[in-house]
Order: structure tokens, then sequence, then C-alpha cells
């Protein structure tokens, strides 16, 4: 990361001075030493310790680097002719562990800058404030923080303040890397370039690779609630824009209380008339394999649903079903809070089969696929009921779009990049404005 983000400061410019703002040991102060020899290189660190360690590395390297041992937010240079350059990994300090003085001393400079300041921003944003009162036009700068400042309403103000300094390019860092040995948390790299007007890149970053996802307004900026996360696309918010939920109703596949009961094995199934056993999509496996389409129901599981009035079985039909809730109640399956809040406790109750079904947890999108084979569905997927009619084809257009665009920033991302997706979430999930798959539909 040190690595990538001196390179991208080459790209911006070529630094005559580079600032390390909270330096550690030095890392980035080190790598700008070797990339820019003829620069000088100053590193800040409050922590006494470290700033003298950085000074024996610079000496181990071979190289010239001055060491201020002070707060940041103390820091003054004097003004040079040629490009500054700020990189660094900020300190991610929350606002509870700040002293009132740098909170007034934030918030006064935000004011006088016509900007609001949060009194529940952390340390990382008075280093962009910091950086940005101590630069020149034509400067530049590199910061890599946690994102959540992109995403809370107490971000807003670094979100102003970054275009206001003239931010230039976002890279969102995959949350599956964790970039922060200390904090599960997402990453951002925030790069500006003191005076820039034009548009912010967006892009996202999956191992050492950058794509390029688009180019935004800094006016778009401005008016956005918040900003899009890792690997989701714009417009984000755009008031005429549909979602998903303006399509399909969403909800939990049923909840049986113990799927290894209610889930026929060949024994349990010899004992339930075929009727009751519903084939069923009873694993995330089943939709991912489809290919987007469940085809084939004899390939599923079978769900016992029985009828809550047992006196429709013949009398034989009702010998075997009796053994069947037998060995239920043995292992406990009419004592579970969900059989204990239904009634009868045997009667799961499938709802009807969905158009579309979806998985909804993982380390990647959702995947969905079109239900061909009108399979039932337990909780271990979303069904997606239209809300109008729709024909197959339409429904295949959607369903292949979903499975190449919902990217896994619009569920809600865990730490280790684990991903989920309620309903209600799945029901935001942004349909762009004119898509042809949603077009006919
Ligand atoms: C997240 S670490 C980054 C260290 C280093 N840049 C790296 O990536 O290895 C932040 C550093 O900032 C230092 N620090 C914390 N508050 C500071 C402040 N107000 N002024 C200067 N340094 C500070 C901490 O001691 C810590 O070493």
């Amino acid at each position: 990361m040190v690595d990538l983000m001196v390179e991208k400061v080459a790209l911006m410019g070529s630094p005559d001075r580079v600032i390390d703002a909270g330096a550690g040991t030095g890392r980035y102060a080190l790598a700008a030493a070797r990339r820019w020899p003829k620069a000088e290189i100053i590193a800040v660190e409050m922590d006494p310790i470290l700033a003298s360690a950085i000074k024996s590395n610079a000496k181990a390297a071979g190289v010239k680097i001055t060491v201020i041992c002070d707060d940041y937010l103390n820091v003054t240079l004097p003004a040079i002719r040629g490009t500054t350059a700020f990189i660094g990994n900020p300190p991610y300090l929350r606002h509870h562990d700040l002293p009132a003085k740098s909170k007034e001393w934030y918030s006064s400079h935000m004011k006088a800058m016509g900007l609001h300041a949060s009194q529940l921003a952390g340390l990382q944003v008075y280093f962009f404030l910091k950086s940005a009162l101590l630069g020149h036009p034509g400067d530049i700068g590199c910061f890599i923080t946690s994102a959540e400042w992109m995403e809370t309403g107490y971000g807003a103000g670094l979100r102003s303040l970054f275009c206001q300094m003239g931010g230039s390019q976002l890279t969102r860092i995959d949350p599956v890397m964790q970039v922060f040995q200390d904090a599960l948390t997402t990453s951002v790299i925030a790069s500006w370039e003191t005076g820039h007007q034009g548009e912010v890149v967006v892009e996202d970053l999956v191992g050492q690779k950058a794509s390029t996802s688009y180019r935004v307004s800094k006016d778009w900026l401005a008016a956005a609630p918040k900003w899009p996360g890792f690997g989701r696309a714009l417009p984000l918010d755009q008031p005429t824009g549909l979602s998903l939920g303006d399509f399909f109703r969403i909800t939990r596949g049923q909840v049986t209380g113990m799927n290894e009961v209610w889930v026929a094995t060949p024994e349990t199934a010899s004992l339930i008339p075929e009727r009751y056993l519903v084939p069923c999509v009873t694993g995330a496996r089943e939709i991912i394999d489809s290919g987007g389409v469940l085809w084939d129901r004899s390939k599923l599981h079978r769900v016992v649903d029985l009828p809550a009035n047992l006196a429709e079985l013949t009398a034989s039909e009702r010998k075997g079903v009796d053994r069947f809730l037998k060995l239920a109640r043995e292992r406990g399956a009419d004592a579970t809070y969900i059989a204990a809040h239904r009634k009868p406790w045997w009667h799961v109750g499938l709802k009807a089969a969905p158009s579309v079904i979806m998985t909804y947890m993982g380390r990647r999108p959702p995947v969905f696929a079109r239900n061909a084979c009108g399979a039932a569905v337990i909780n271990v997927a979303h069904a997606l009921y239209p809300t109008k009619p729709m024909q197959v084809r339409e429904l295949d257009a959607i369903v292949g779009w979903l499975n190449n665009n919902v990217r896994v920033d619009e569920g809600r991302t865990y730490g280790g990049g684990l991903v989920k997706f309620e309903p209600k979430e799945a029901m935001r999930i942004r349909i762009p404005k004119g898509s042809s798959a949603f077009v006919a539909a």
C-alpha cells in the first residue's frame, strides 16, 4: 500500500518536499526518500520513541529524513518554491479520545472555511484539515483512511473539505483486504491536488489492481447525501432512480424451525404422502450452480409441508404421518420457538413459489435465479415476487442484469468481507435509469 500510494503521488507530480504525517516508523518517508532522492523528506510523529526509530531507520537506509517530533496540528512549514506532497496513514483516533483544545482548533478552522464541523469527527479528519491549511496551489496529497467518512453523517465535514481542498481521486479498497491490522474497517485512499476544481476519479482497488469506475463532478459529490463505497456505482441516490423493490416484493424464505427435520430424508420421505413433499431450495449452492435458471425440481430436496388439518389424510396415510410426527417430536421439532408460534406445530406453511430466488449472504455479490421449476424456498435464500405480472423473457433479462451488476457494497459488509443482504437492503438495490432489462418490466 505504501508503494502504491507513493506511485499515486508520482502520477500527480514530482514533489520537492514530502511530508509523512503521523509517520510511525517512517515507512512512507523512507519510500519517498528512495523515490525522490532530491526532495526534502519530513516525517512528523508525535511519539518520541517512534520518532527516534525513524531517525535510526533513515540512517540504516542511508537517506536523509528530517524528523519533527510534535503534534501534526502544531506543525508549521516554511514556504518553498516547488511542490509539497502530503502522504501517510493518519492516526485513527476517535473523537472521545481527542483533547478539547484539538476539537476547538478543528471547529474554528472548519468554520473559517465555511464547512460544517461535526464534533464526532476523528483525528484522521483533522489531519486532512491540517494538510489543507499547510498546502498551497500545486501541492498534492494522498492519505489512506477508514472509508466510514464517505457514508456517515459525521463524515459530511470531510466530504466537503475533500472537495474544497482539491480532491481528485478516491480509491476504494476491496473490503476483503484488511489494510489496518488493528481495525476491521473498509478503507479508501483519498488523493488531492490543491486548487483542483475538476472531476473526482472514483476507482476500486482489488489486490494491487485498480479499475477506474467513473468520474464524478464536485457538484454531484457536494449534493450527494453520501458517497458510494467499494464497488458501488453512481447514481447512488438519484431521486428519480428505481430500486429492485419497485419491481419485486422480497421476503425471507420460509423459516421451518428445524431444517434437519422438515427437509425430508429418504427415510422420512417414505412416511409422507407425495403431495406434502414440496421441492424446495434448501441451500445457496443450488442457486449459485443454476446458471441463472432453476430448471429441475427433481434435483432439489423436499420439505415436509403437512396440512393444518390432518383429517384430510386417508387412514393409511395417517399411519405414516403419525410415525413421522413422533420422530419429529422426539427430536424436539414441536418445541422450537417457530413451531411453538405456529398452529399447529407441524404446519410449516411454505409460501407460494417465488418467480426469482436469491442468495443473501457470502463473500460475493448475491446470486439470482429464475425459478422455472416452481420450487419453494426455505430461509437459506430470499424469495422475489413480481409486483406486477412479468413475462419469462423479462424475468430472464432482469436476473441476468442482477447477476452481472449487483455489487457487494449494496449489502451490509461485515469485517473480513462477509456481505449480507436483508430483504430491505435487497429491495433498495439501485436500478440505473433506462436499464434495458427493466424497461420492458
Ligand atoms: C496509523 S499510524 C501510521 C504510521 C505509519 N504512517 C505507517 O503506516 O506505518 C499513525 C501514527 O500517527 C502518530 N500520531 C498520532 N497522533 C499524532 C499527532 N497528533 N501528530 C503526529 N503524529 C501522531 C501515531 O503515533 C502513529 O504512529
